[in-house]
């Protein structure tokens, strides 16, 4: 049976990614897209989930709206990396696939209380946190809760703090004190997941125009590539990927907390993996070869766009 997700995102370069592997991916059905403030305002983000659902033919899975900024912070964006539109590179035709009525928060809690739902959160954690509260037994319900966002080394964002994170450290503190089964797929696992010029070759070679969006895509986030790495690091499919074919993700178990008061180390994950009370698994090593072979297959097995 297909694992049901629910991706929470920020639309996004990474996110649209990690969308297309979810569609694209058998071995998981995607029941929700929702949409939370991060990479650029939640009209903007919103309006790219309902882009990449267009262009991917994603026609029955509902794409709702969530929260506008985060639970207690002004909102911080990223057009630095994922431009005005937060999806920048590609020239978009007007969606044809709407937004749902239903805020992100109800979606998340009517679904997820109705049994077997993993929630793969891909930007701010505010949406989640918001749900959390809203329904408590949430916590009890849920799958398992599969995150992009942390490191238990460097930020990205601050030299202490991953972007996600930093973004919304109260609710990344809600999410990760909830008791439920949580799983970090951090900076540590993404920046092993690199679009080199060789991977953007093999979309390429696809040939169909979902691959030439893609590329687009690729090319644009590629040109803002954090210096020493390979590629653009595409950190959003790496959740999804730990859900399709978790032995791509190899993790440990950690107790993970988040700084909410430090005046240089706000939203830091802090890491303890000799805890022994862990309260997350910690994704550590990425089958490379693996992966890629997972995201080009989707992207193949949706054709089109
Ligand atoms: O730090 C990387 C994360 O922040 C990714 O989810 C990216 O899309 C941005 O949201
Ligand atoms: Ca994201």
């Amino acid at each position: 049976m297909p694992r049901r997700i629910i991706l929470d995102c920020d639309p996004g370069h990474d996110d649209a990614m990690a969308i297309l592997l979810a569609h694209g991916s058998p071995e998981v059905e995607l029941v929700a897209i929702t949409t939370v403030a991060g990479n650029q305002t939640l009209d903007k983000t919103s309006r790219n989930a309902q882009r990449v659902a267009t262009v991917a033919g994603i026609r029955d899975v509902p794409v709702a709206a969530g929260c506008d900024r985060p639970l207690l912070r002004e909102l911080v964006t990223a057009a630095d990396v994922h431009g005005t539109s937060g999806l920048d590179g590609h020239q978009w035709e007007d969606p044809t696939v709407p937004l749902a009525p239903t805020h992100a928060v109800d979606l998340i809690v009517e679904l997820a209380m109705a049994g077997d739902v993993t929630l793969v959160p891909v930007g701010p954690l505010t949406n989640l946190a918001m749900a959390l509260r809203r329904e408590p037994r949430l916590a009890d319900r849920v799958q398992e809760v599969v995150l992009m966002g942390g490191s238990f080394t460097r930020g990205n964002r601050t030299p202490a703090a991953e972007f996600n994170i930093l973004v919304d450290p109260e609710a990344a503190a809600i999410v990760f004190e909830a008791g439920w089964p949580l799983t970090m797929v951090g900076l540590d696992l993404t920046h092993q997941a690199l679009a080199t010029p060789e991977v953007v070759a093999r979309i390429r070679g696809l040939g169909t125009p979902l691959a030439r969006t893609v590329v687009d895509l690729l090319e644009f986030y590629g040109a803002r590539t954090p210096a020493g790495l390979a590629g653009a690091p595409v950190h959003d499919p790496c959740a999804v990927a730990r859900v399709v074919r978790p032995e791509l993700v190899e993790c440990l178990p950690a107790f993970v907390a988040v700084e909410t008061h430090g005046r240089w180390t706000s939203g830091m994950t802090v890491v303890d993996f000799r805890a022994e009370r862990p309260n997350a698994q910690v994704a550590t090593r990425l089958d490379v070869d693996g992966f890629w072979d997972l995201m080009v297959g989707a992207i193949e097995r949706i054709g089109g766009g």
